[in-house]
């Protein structure tokens, strides 16, 4: 396996990309309300990068996908596909995921929204999963193993009674979208993977309230949870550092620190 190092030029531009996906997901917060639907919400996504941005929307085109973002909601996993009929109801969670191409460099992200009041439910679940991926990026440094990074998620997130989703996984980005390695969100064979400074990769742990195992439908795309139960996701793309781990997707109204050093 072979994962390529960033060069500082590189970086520079991962930073940027990463910046505008991050300002996706806060640009569209505010539309984010019971009664409106996952395809006019993917419609303000793809024009925000396109026209705002001057950017392009990654997803489009990728293995036939026709959309900016995927949306998900609930029981679904991932890979939600943007909808005009499906309206968004009080107290549904979402995931919103972009990933943005500026100057040939992905930057890719999501996180979870709630439509109007929260479920306790749904509240904690998304809480959860935002902290398991946080764990995992303090822990993030120069010469430990990849794997270290699922077995903290996994670790975190059962403590809750959640579970952690295996058919999925983070993986390297830069010119590529989806490169090495696999980022794995649950404690499991890493191939040996030692991090070093210049690796970018996401780490976008799915949780489940209740068991990960999940269930494509018959559109190809969109999975839901198996038994039926919420699922919950974040995702940020990093760069490990000389010393320590910088957030690339960072939003500015996150309270997280973009650069950690150990
Ligand atoms: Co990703």
């Amino acid at each position: 396996m072979s994962i390529k190092l960033k060069t500082p030029e590189e970086i520079e531009k991962m930073r940027i990309a990463g910046k505008l996906a991050a300002e996706v997901l806060e640009m569209i917060e505010s539309y984010v309300k019971p009664g409106i639907s996952t395809g006019e919400l993917d419609k303000i996504c793809h024009k925000h990068i396109v026209n705002v941005q001057k950017a392009i929307p990654a997803n489009i085109g990728y293995h036939g996908y026709q959309h900016t973002s995927c949306i998900s909601i609930n029981d679904v996993v991932c890979h939600g596909i943007p909808n005009f009929e499906k309206k968004i109801k009080d107290g549904d969670i979402l995931n919103i995921d972009v990933t943005v191409i500026k100057d040939g460099y992905h930057g890719d992200t999501s996180k979870m929204y709630i439509a109007g009041k929260p479920t306790v439910t749904g509240e904690k679940l998304c809480q959860v999963t935002q902290n398991s991926l946080y764990e995992a990026i303090k822990i993030i440094k120069p010469g430990i193993r990849l794997k270290e990074i699922g077995k903290t998620i996994q670790k975190y997130v059962e403590k809750f009674g959640f579970s952690s989703v295996r058919e999925y996984c983070g993986h390297g980005i830069g010119k590529v979208y989806h490169d090495e390695p696999q980022v794995l969100h649950y404690d499991a064979d890493d191939g040996g993977v030692i991090l070093k400074p210049g690796m970018t990769f996401t780490i976008e742990p799915m949780v489940n309230t209740g068991d990960w195992r999940t269930r494509t439908m018959k559109d190809g795309w969109t999975v839901k949870t198996k038994d039926h139960g919420l699922s919950a996701q974040y995702e940020h793309t990093i760069l490990v550092t000389e010393n320590g781990v910088e957030v690339l997707t960072l939003r500015s109204n996150e309270d997280f620190p973009r650069i950690i050093e150990h």
